[in-house]
């Protein structure tokens, strides 16, 4: 099980992401950005891939634009149904893994969001991803998703940690009304670029007491673009834009970006 298949975690994803992005990256204007791709590119239906809770799904339907979302983690699609439900939009929703699900319709744009690819653990399994995406959309149909550049400084003091050299990273109130407080433990192996992070969840009384401990492990896997550009060649994509973040800027050459993908089925 990784992160977001836990039931407490999706039920308390939106809390602590938005303490989190209080003071990290907050993935600035991708909400926006989305909706610009779905006027563009969605007339053919659009699927939010990996949609977690739904921040993409749910801020497309409030301006206006109704689109089908999916995720592995059944605890995740529970709560983007229930918040759908919650504002009376009509989404469908269902639990799916971008490897192998069918949707059972094509569309003209596929969206993964923020950190959803690199959830993909292996070459071989974001190549199963990208061919089964292609498979559900229509001729000449759009898929977006991200990838963060390696960064070497980052990545050796990753290589440092053992694993469990927990460092805080936030306090919050949890879906019970109990503070929490997040340690997160990161290591970087470069051989398989893999990212592993131990997530621990620490709830405390009202005297800060820790009363109780769930830990939660996170795999995520660096993708290098000049990798990524061969992925897409292979699995039948050709590159339309790429950009550093969700402000629309053309990713450069030489600065390691937060790039988001845009990409047409050839
Ligand atoms: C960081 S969350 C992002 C969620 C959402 N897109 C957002 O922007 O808030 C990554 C999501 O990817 C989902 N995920 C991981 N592997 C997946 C897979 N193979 N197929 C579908 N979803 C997957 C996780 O369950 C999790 O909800």
């Amino acid at each position: 099980m990784d992160l977001h298949d836990y039931k407490d975690v999706a039920e308390n994803y939106d809390r602590y992401l938005a303490v989190m992005y209080e003071n990290e990256n907050n993935y600035d204007g991708f909400v926006e950005f989305y909706t610009d791709l779905a006027k563009k590119y969605g007339s053919g239906g659009i699927i939010d891939i990996a949609c977690g809770t739904g921040a993409v799904v749910l801020g497309l339907a409030e301006n206006g634009i109704i689109a089908d979302a999916s995720d592995i983690s059944e605890g995740m699609c529970e709560v983007c149904r229930r918040k759908s439900q919650e504002k009376g939009y009509d989404i469908r929703v269902f639990q799916g893994d971008m490897t192998d699900f069918d949707a059972g319709r094509s569309y003209s744009l596929a969206i993964i969001a923020r950190s959803g690819f690199m959830h993909l653990p292996t070459p071989e399994i974001q190549r199963a991803a990208l061919m089964n995406i292609r498979r559900q959309l229509c001729d000449g149909g759009i898929l977006t998703l991200n990838t963060f550049d390696p960064h070497p400084a980052f990545q050796a003091e990753q290589m440092k940690n053992s694993g469990e050299d927990y460092n805080f990273r936030l306090e919050y109130v949890n879906a019970d009304g109990d503070r929490e407080r997040l340690y997160t433990a990161i290591s970087y192996e470069p051989v398989s670029q893999i990212l592993s992070g131990i997530w621990k969840f620490e709830t405390l009384d009202e005297s800060g007491n820790v009363i109780a401990e769930r830990i939660r492990p996170l795999t995520m896997r660096q993708t290098y673009r000049q990798e990524m550009k061969w992925l897409i060649e292979l699995c039948g994509f050709e590159l339309v834009d790429l950009y550093s973040g969700y402000r629309s800027k053309k990713a450069d050459d030489l600065t390691p970006s937060d790039l988001v993908w845009v990409l047409r089925k050839k």
